[in-house]
This record gives structure tokens, sequence and C-alpha cells, in this order.
């Protein structure tokens, strides 16, 4: 059985619905089960992550556990653990690229919070494996309030940031052989998708699966921030991913991997893919 945290969202929702569909047991650990939309089959389970006798209260018969953990702390990952430990035996940790192990400090804080709980997971006793997803291609269902309903532009502040972002199907597949496979254990996989788009050609290929010209339209930066405080972001992670865009924006910035690949045997799933999967999602 495997225990699947964030699983009403992008890549724990992935990761229950590609196990369902393998036929493994899946339990899925989430705060409102009455609201959750996950298959049938899935053993769902109330649950939240800042309550560790919830999680164990999740773990009997569990033998493996993907972690995802959007809290903005790291600290109350250490009784999780402590909960998940006398029961399974692997976990596969969604993590960021941006992570730099090597480092004191992390450039912002979401990564930093990523760097702690992979710290306090290698520490763990547990199989571990850290599953570091690049931008994900669903950060663009952002743009969907824009385009449904017949917009046709999509206004953003850095129409020219690249990045390979990566389907939820990739980093929840690569999780996946992580649990049900060896030789994963002790490893860290930094998974992209497959090649290097900008955001204008993104919601070009959007546009194309939704059968109707889109393009982008550069955004002012206060009009971002506001955007993004609107949304519920903290000032410092709206900094955060302003900046770092603009690091996508500058010439020569390349981040294509394959590594979903190397664990997987299958190719990484293209952006085309990933629009074709969620065009309902802007019509
Ligand atoms: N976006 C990116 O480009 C990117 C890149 C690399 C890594 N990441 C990381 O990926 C993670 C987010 O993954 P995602 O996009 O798949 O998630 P998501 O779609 O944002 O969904 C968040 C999930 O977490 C659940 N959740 C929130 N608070 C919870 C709590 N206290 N206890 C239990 N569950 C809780 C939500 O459940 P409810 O239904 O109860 O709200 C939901 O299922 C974050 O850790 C993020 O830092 C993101």
């Amino acid at each position: 059985m495997i225990l699947v945290t964030g699983a009403t969202g992008n890549v724990g929702g992935a990761a229950v619905r590609r196990l369902c569909a393998m036929g493994e047991d899946v339990r899925a650990l989430v705060r409102s089960p009455e609201r959750a939309d996950l298959p049938a089959e899935t053993d769902l389970v109330r649950g939240d992550l800042s309550d560790p006798s919830s999680v164990e209260a999740a773990m009997h018969g569990v033998d493996g556990v993907f972690l995802v953990w959007p809290l903005m702390e790291a600290e109350p990952v250490l009784p999780v653990l402590e909960a998940v430990r006398p029961h399974a035996e692997r976990i596969a940790y969604l993590s960021a690229s941006g992570v730099d192990p090597a480092a004191e400090e992390q450039g912002d804080p979401v990564t930093g919070v990523h760097a702690r709980v992979e710290r306090a997971i290698a520490a763990s006793g547990l199989h571990w494996t850290l599953v570091r997803g690049g931008g994900f291609a669903a950060n663009d269902l952002g743009w969907a309030g824009q385009v449904r309903g017949g917009g046709s532009v999509v206004r953003t502040p850095f129409p020219d940031a690249r990045r390979a972002v990566v389907h939820e199907d990739d980093l929840a597949d690569v999780a996946i052989r992580a649990l049900t496979s060896d030789g994963h254990a002790g490893k860290a996989y930094t998974v992209t998708g497959p090649e290097m788009l900008s955001e204008t050609e993104r919601v070009r290929i959007l546009g194309e699966a939704i059968g109707r010209p889109l393009k982008t339209e550069r955004q002012g930066l206060d009009e971002a921030r506001a955007g993004l405080a609107a949304a519920g972001l903290p000032p410092e992670a709206t900094e955060a991913i302003l900046a770092a865009h603009a690091d996508f924006a500058a010439p020569g910035h390349t981040e294509e991997l394959h590594t979903a690949e190397e664990v997987t045997g299958l190719p990484p799933r293209s952006y085309r893919q990933w629009a074709a999967d969620h065009a309902d999602d802007f019509r």
C-alpha cells in the first residue's frame, strides 16, 4: 500500500491516478475526503500534515509514502517522519530543482523549506528518493482565468522566460518507480520536461490545443506583484518568483534534462501533450 499526500493537488493527484491504473493499493491523505475527486478505488483518509497523529492513523499497512509537502515550514516534517518510520520502508519526496544540496542557505524561502525537509528525510533511516521537480507545466493553469470564456491574451511579466516545464505525470511516474522498484534508494533525481520553451511559445501551443490563437502581452512588474499577492503569495515568495523568472528570461538559461526517461524508460511528456491533457481547463 502506498500513501500519497497532497493527493488533491497536481502531482499527488497524478500519482494516485497512475497507481490506481496500475492496480496498486493506494491511500490518499486528504484534508477533506468529501471534496477529493479521485478514483473510486482510492482509500481516502482524512488527515493533515500539520497533525502528525492523523498521519500515524493513516499508516497501517503502508509500505511506501509519496510525500508532497505543501507547508511553508520544514520542522513539522520531523514528527511526520516519526509516524512514517515504524511502518514504511520507502519514501519518495517531491522536492524542487532549485535546491542546492551543498549550500548552507538556499536562494529563496521555498527551496529553503525543501532543503530542510530533504535533510530530515536523509536522516530518517527510511529508504529515500528525492524527486526534485523543475518548473511545473501545471503552473500554467494560472493562465486559465485569462483564457477561459474567449480571452486571447495572456498577460505575464516575463513572456521570454524559458523553461523545460515538466508534466505532473512524469514526476508521478518517477516517484512511483522509486517506491515500487529497487535501485532508487539514496538517489536525487532532478526531473524536467524535454524542451526549453518560452512562455510565449507555451501560450501559442495552448492556443493550438484549444483551437484558437492565443498570445502573450508583457505585464508590468507592479501588476504582476498585485496579481501574486491577490493569489495569496507572501511578499518574499512573490519577489523570489519574479527574480527567478528574470533569470529564466536571461540569454543562455538552460535546464533541459532527461531524467524521467533514465528512471522510467519512457521519453518525458512534451508540453504539447500537457496542453492536450489540460485543454478543457482553458476552454
Ligand atoms: N510549482 C512548481 O513549479 C514546483 C516546482 C518544484 C516543486 N514544487 C513543489 O511541489 C509541491 C506542490 O505540489 P503540487 O503542485 O502537486 O500541489 P498543489 O496542486 O499546490 O496542491 C497542494 C496539495 O497539498 C494539500 N495540502 C495543503 N496543505 C495541507 C496540509 N496541511 N495537510 C495535508 N495536505 C495539505 C492540498 O490539499 P487540500 O485539497 O486539502 O487543499 C493539495 O492536495 C510544493 O511542495 C512545491 O514547493 C513546485
